[in-house]
């Protein structure tokens, strides 16, 4: 349809019509099996469910098809009904949480995620996926920071750009992809003491220098949509805040798509104490800039009512309504209102979405400790042992609509690459404390003590077989994600209680941690010969998993979220900022800033990840002592693997204003390269600087460098390495 046709439409709908493309219900309302992500709020009317504009929680050509056809015969203007599915990090074939994959480092790969996650969808009738979630997180206490990419602001710049590209590719209409939501604005990751929902307070240079990047970012792709945070910012809902909404978003990042609540986030603004009731509430969504309300309910009670009191202007509810067409038509909906709804073409796991899977899966796990080169492993005897080493379970609680039978666990794919006579399995322990709360129950396991006795009792006898034992430990998928906020950053004591029986009996002790979340991990290394971050890896979880402990890839995966020495230490994040009394690098350091029982920095920094191999990093060289703004230095290292074997080292540049009208951070990721070297293997790594990439929030409250000093870093995570100094002038 072109800009008239739309546009003559909207000058025919009615009132109630138009306030009815603003709203959002739940699947729910036509499937009985929806997935439901928030709270429920009862039945609604028989006219929004008539012309309710768009829908969520619901998939599969066969059951959207009947409604499409349902409600289109029943619209007055048959305009067609969205519907809308969270697909974060899968559809049927499932990929590693997105903190798994932001730990590989390759935009590029994560880009190809994004495109195989919306051809699946696509051809299950979703219109448009809730993803990416570009919140910066630095509270490994807040679950959602599995859904991120990490604490870096330049990372999760390019990750969620690359995702946008690949859910949207170059046409919404080709039926292979699908419109993305960049969520949610803003700075969800920031709530108070890690708690999900809660108030965020940041000085207006954080929440431009950190928060707001990566969504800025993303937006410069032209996602369809936007969704807004539950969360307050310095006092006011984000759902309801016209200075972030309308001046930020709209004129200053560009934003022309769809903007889109969280769920029931316009009704919460009465539980935050912003607006007094539904009616204040849909006045204020709107007057923020809200174009559709997601299952709150408030608008389709009495946004109809506003317009016609003079109260919301005829003209601002219009457009909000030609945002939503203008989506509709561009994902071709006019001329197709059944598009992805043939009954023929369901979304199947192939052997190549497969493939695709388990390189991810390999890509993106973080080998934190090897000692006496454990892994790869040989052909000993071996028992995976552990509640993760034999369950399917290896998804998120963001990947309802992949089955877990589709899933290799570890040790299905164990018994692919070994001899039956070698291997072993037992769980060891139930996966969680008794009576652990997770996001939806209390999981209550009646004789449970009686149970992990004899699952106890089981795996050490295996235990006792085996040259090594490969333990599988983790968090509960049902532990990180939404509502999901801890105090504890430690494993489940029950699984802690097997790590030590199972080191009472001698035997070499490989660790694998399957996780949405930096956990504590001091006494796990203690105890660990070799210890491996796994995520929560998907479908191909078991196979990319056995790719890296047979050695057959080596592991490449970086944290993308500093792993604390204790949860004391949250919110942490690398790039810091100096202080006037720094502590000295060596040495206790009194009347410094430092905790007098642990470290500053992490257990394991932002960056890190070991290999197979080993790379040697020679001296970095800069192409200039000084620069102009119109000038760009170029920064070179050579990287050589020095071990024997083939692997990738993710190089990384760091860079530190010294001195600037604002106090600036002690370093900061500036650019990344992932190179793949032989054995014996040199390669040269360059990177341009130039002045852009210099540009903060200053004093001045303005994006923009400041003449002086700089240091930079070319190395291997966020704490190593030796700083050049050039000047800009
Ligand atoms: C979550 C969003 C999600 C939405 C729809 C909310 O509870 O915060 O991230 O997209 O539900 O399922």
């Amino acid at each position: 349809m072109d800009k008239k046709a739309l546009e003559a439409l909207l000058k025919d709908m009615s009132l109630e019509e138009k306030v009815m493309q603003l709203v959002q219900i739940s699947g729910a309302e036509y499937e009985a099996d929806a997935e439901i992500t928030g709270v429920e709020r009862g039945q609604v009317k028989d006219n929004v469910k008539r012309l309710a504009g768009s829908t969520l929680g619901i998939w599969g050509s066969k059951s959207l098809r009947r409604i499409q056809e349902q409600y289109m015969s029943e619209h007055p203007h048959h305009i067609p009904l969205m519907f809308m599915l969270d697909v974060i990090h899968g559809h049927k074939t499932v990929l590693p949480c997105p903190l798994g994959q932001g730990a590989t480092f390759d935009p590029d790969a994560v880009r190809k995620g994004a495109e195989l996650q919306a051809r699946e969808a696509a051809a299950d009738g979703v219109h448009a996926t809730f993803s990416p979630m570009a919140d910066l997180c630095r509270d490994a206490r807040w679950g959602r920071i599995m859904e991120s990419t990490g604490e870096d602001k330049l990372l999760n710049s390019r990750m969620a750009a690359a995702m946008v590209e690949g859910y949207q590719g170059k046409d919404l209409k080709d039926n292979a992809h699908v419109a993305a939501c960049v969520k949610h604005f803003a700075a969800y990751g920031a709530a108070e003491g890690g708690r999900d929902y809660n108030n965020t307070e940041l000085s207006e240079h954080t929440l431009r220098e950190y928060y707001l990047r990566a969504y800025g970012e993303a937006i410069k792709k032209k996602p369809a949509m936007v969704m807004t945070s539950f969360n307050s910012i310095n006092g006011i809902p984000a759902t309801g805040n016209r200075i972030l909404m309308r001046k930020i978003l709209r004129e200053e990042f560009g934003f022309q798509g769809v903007l889109i609540s969280d769920w029931a986030a316009v009704g919460e603004m009465i539980n935050h104490g912003y607006a007094e009731d539904q009616r204040d509430a849909a006045l204020k969504g709107m007057l923020a800039g809200v174009d559709i309300d997601m299952c709150s309910g408030c608008y389709s009670a009495h946004l109809e009512g506003l317009v016609n009191a003079g109260i919301v202007p005829i003209k601002m509810l219009n457009e909000a309504v030609l945002r939503v067409l203008n989506m509709k038509n561009d994902l071709g909906l006019f001329e197709d209102p059944f598009r992805g709804l043939d009954a023929d073409v369901t979304p199947v796991i192939t052997e190549e979405s497969r493939r695709l899977a388990r390189e991810m899966v390999a890509a993106s796990i973080v080998l934190l400790e090897n000692k006496g080169k454990t892994l790869p492993l040989g052909k000993e005897k071996i028992a995976f042992v552990g509640p993760y080493a034999d369950t399917k379970k290896l998804q998120s609680s963001w990947a309802f609509s992949g089955d877990d039978e589709n899933t290799v666990s570890v040790w299905e794919a164990a018994s692919e690459v070994y001899e039956a006579e070698n291997i072993k399995s037992a769980a060891g322990c139930t996966m969680l404390d008794q009576d652990a709360v997770t996001a939806r129950e209390i999981r209550h396991i009646d004789n449970w003590q009686d149970i992990n006795n004899c699952l106890l009792a089981e795996a050490i006898s295996v235990a006792e077989w085996a040259d090594t034992v490969v333990l599988c430990l983790g968090e509960d998928m049902a532990q990180s994600g939404e509502a999901t906020s801890k105090v504890s950053l430690r494993l489940p004591a029950v699984q802690m209680q097997l790590l030590h029986e199972i080191k009472k009996t001698g035997k070499k002790i490989v660790t694998l941690v399957f996780t949405g979340r930096p956990l504590e991990l001091m006494e796990v290394r203690e105890l660990s010969d070799a210890l491996m971050v796994c995520w929560l890896p998907g479908t191909e979880g078991g196979h990319g998993i056995l790719d890296v402990l047979t050695g057959k890839v080596s592991p490449s995966g970086r944290l993308t979220a500093s792993f604390p020495y204790t949860v004391g230490q949250e919110p942490l994040h690398y790039d810091m900022y100096p202080t006037g009394r720094p502590k000295p690098e060596n040495g206790p350091g009194p009347y410094t800033s430092r905790y007098l029982d642990c470290e500053n920095g992490a257990l394991y920094p932002f960056g890190y990840g070991l290999s197979y191999t080993s790379f040697s990093y020679g001296d970095a060289r800069l192409s200039a002592q000084t620069m102009s703004p119109y000038e760009t230095i170029t920064a070179s290292v050579t990287v050589k693997n020095t071990g024997d074997r083939k692997g990738s080292a993710t190089v990384q540049l760091y860079i530190r204003d010294i001195t600037g009208s604002r106090v600036r951070p002690i370093r900061e990721l500036a650019d990344f390269k992932k190179i793949s070297l032989e054995p014996g293997a040199v390669e040269e790594v360059s990177f341009v600087i130039n002045e852009e990439m210099l540009r903060f929030w200053t004093a001045e409250e303005k994006w923009e460098s400041e003449p002086g000093k700089f240091q930079v870093w070319i190395c291997d995570n966020s704490r190593d390495g030796k700083p050049l100094e050039f000047q800009l002038s």
